[in-house]
């Protein structure tokens, strides 16, 4: 074996990058259970891959093919019904995994020098998700796909005078049919997931130059030991890879357990309408996004004009990129930091009330739940300059705490 290696080591720089980024990678000690999402969301992009792998052997990408095609995976197919769940929920896990590594990043200051790539590559990513996530929502062509496909890409006929000619181009006609399945199965499977693979790649290459942050916001390379080694700092491997493949296998349960006992979720991870084919002449009541996107939804309806909902919209989904420079405060993290724990709390709050109306029927009782939460969220990015400028903190520890 070590022969092989030798081999290897001599043609390409594998003890390099081992040693590098697994073996004497020198993570804070000081990690908590919010570190866990990370490596969880690398894990559940494979078993996307695989899954879609499987998918794709059976999907007609036609008008008239595609939902028959994902009932014959469902009902006809060896193990299909798994292989189609595993790919549907892992979407929503994915995002839930997606919300809580921001929420950390949020938590403990990471978006700030010197990570601010860190996490604009990841936010990067997160937007690419969700065009991902939008592009597989139409394949499976069900009513909902297909009411879901119409509203979103009509959104596109508000951008100023090229507007109507980008939605025929997208759509691949006037209408949702063959044409958009082939653009939107070929953007799902090759370019748009080549590039998030791509982005992942960044993101990671982006952090194992700056190194971890953690809980406590404090920098260990500032605290050497006289091996060079940061004093609160402790290698990748073995000990965290032990923790990632422990976390590993509990997530692997709750996953199970869900494609098993709810794959569903009660229509929260798998809409019933999506168990109807598409029907240009039966138009859906009101069609609701996904939960994930909810929140976003519901501030593109909080405000009557629609160009002033998109332009809200937009900012909405915008303003997190500049988080490293719209946050003054020199302490990084949350647990010095009362004020600023106090506006995450209610940040978190404002997205998850969001979320919640934002799947409720257009009804003139939510407006004003609407209208409130998009302020709030927009409060929290704009108000940040200032407040994070004047608020007090605690003392910051030298070392990490335990
Ligand atoms: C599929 C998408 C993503 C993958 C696979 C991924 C993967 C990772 C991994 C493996 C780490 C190191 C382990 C850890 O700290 O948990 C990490 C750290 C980090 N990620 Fe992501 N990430 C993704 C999306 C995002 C998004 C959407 C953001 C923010 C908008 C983000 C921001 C960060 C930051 C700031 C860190 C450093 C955290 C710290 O050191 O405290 N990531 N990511």
């Amino acid at each position: 074996m070590s022969k092989i290696m030798e081999w290897v080591n001599k043609r390409f720089p594998l003890d390099k990058v081992w040693k590098e980024h697994m073996a004497e990678y020198y993570a804070p000690k000081n990690f908590n259970i919010f570190y866990y999402a990370g490596s969880l969301l690398i894990l559940m992009i494979v078993l996307q891959l695989i899954s879609g792998f499987l998918l794709m052997a059976h999907y007609d990408p036609t008008a008239h093919g595609a939902f028959a095609s994902i009932q014959t995976i469902m009902y006809d197919v060896s193990s299909g019904w798994f292989i189609r769940y595993m790919h549907v929920d892992g979407v929503s896990l994915i995002f839930v995994l997606l919300y809580v590594h921001m929420l950390r990043g949020l938590l403990y200051g990471s978006y700030r020098n010197p990570r601010e790539l860190v996490w604009i590559i990841g936010y990067m990513i997160y937007i690419m998700m969700v065009g991902e996530a939008f592009f597989g929502y139409v394949l499976p062509f069900s009513n909902l796909s297909y009411w879901a496909g119409v509203v979103i890409t009509s959104i596109i006929r508000a951008v100023p005078f090229a507007g109507a000619y980008i939605e025929v181009l997208v759509r691949g006609g006037e209408g949702l049919g063959t044409s958009t399945l082939g653009r939107f199965l070929a953007l799902h499977t090759v370019l748009w997931f080549d590039i998030i693979l791509l982005l992942i790649f960044f993101h990671i290459v982006a952090l194992h130059k700056v190194g971890s942050n953690n809980p406590d916001g404090i920098e260990i390379k500032l605290n050497k030991g006289l091996n060079g080694h940061p004093l609160d700092g402790i290698p990748f491997q073995p000990y965290y890879s032990v923790k990632d493949i422990f976390g590993v296998g509990v997530w692997l349960m709750i996953f199970a357990a869900i494609i098993f006992y709810d794959p569903t979720m009660h229509g929260v991870f798998l809409e019933p309408t999506m168990f109807a084919p598409a029907n240009a002449l039966r138009s859906l009541p009101d069609v609701t996004p996904p939960w994930y996107l909810a929140p976003f939804y519901a501030m593109l309806r909080a405000f009557s004009n629609k160009y002033l909902g998109i332009a809200v919209m937009v900012l909405a989904i915008l303003l997190p990129f500049f988080l490293p420079w719209l946050d003054q405060n020199p302490v990084k993290s949350s647990r010095y930091r009362p004020v600023y724990r106090v506006m995450i709390i209610l940040l978190v709050a404002t997205f998850a009330t969001l979320a919640w109306v934002g799947e409720q029927p257009p009804l003139p009782k939510y407006h004003l739940i609407e209208v409130v939460g998009a302020l709030l969220y927009l409060g929290f990015f704009l108000l940040l300059p200032v407040i994070s400028k004047f608020e007090p903190t605690r003392p910051v520890p030298e070392r990490v705490t335990q």
